[in-house]
């Protein structure tokens, strides 16, 4: 079995991914991390001196390799994923498991506003501009995400209390 967890960025798609890996006894796959082990640098590094368009072409490879590996896994996406090439097409093939973790902007904007420098898109963006920001960019990509096959509003819940909701779709 494949899960793929999807959805912008803080809405917790990699704490989501290893909580229910160790429930279901599966693997974890971060693509972020696989990436920057790839290019042996962190992304901001990658995004810094290579650009945003060799990140995603790698992401895309990366993301089209593991779903077709024979290997079971939660696969916790980058917040682009789905939004780039024709990845979320992937998110409807058979077999795959895809869930949209639909966070709402006040929940992002204030985890967010705490790890700004980690994450080059939104590096730049001033902290007072960062909630519109974040508003606008979740309105574009909304439409990618909600290919998955399920969605799961995740509120103020505790990445336990998603796990347990996550276990009862699968
Ligand atoms: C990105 C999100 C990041 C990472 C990269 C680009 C995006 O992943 O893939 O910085 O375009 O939203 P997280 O969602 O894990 O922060």
């Amino acid at each position: 079995m494949k899960v793929v967890l999807v959805g912008y960025m803080g809405c917790g798609k990699s704490v989501v991914a290893r909580e229910l890996a160790k429930r279901m006894g599966m693997k974890s796959l971060e693509l972020d991390e696989i990436i920057e082990k790839k290019c042996q640098m962190p992304l901001t590094k990658i995004f810094e001196t290579k650009g945003e368009l060799y990140f995603r072409t790698l992401e895309h490879e990366i993301f089209k390799q593991l779903l077709n590996e024979e290997a079971d896994g939660i696969i916790s996406t980058g917040g682009g994923t789905p939004c780039y090439f024709n990845n979320h097409e992937f998110l409807q093939q058979n077999g795959i498991y895809s869930i949209y973790l639909k966070a709402p902007v006040e929940v992002l904007y204030q985890r967010l506003k705490k790890e700004k420098t980690k994450r080059p898109m939104i590096a730049k963006i001033h902290e007072e501009d960062l909630k519109e920001f974040i508003a606008k960019h979740l309105f574009e990509r909304s439409n990618y995400y909600t290919k998955a096959k399920f969605t799961i509003a995740i509120a103020a819940k505790s990445p336990a209390e998603i796990v347990d909701e996550l276990l009862n779709l699968l």
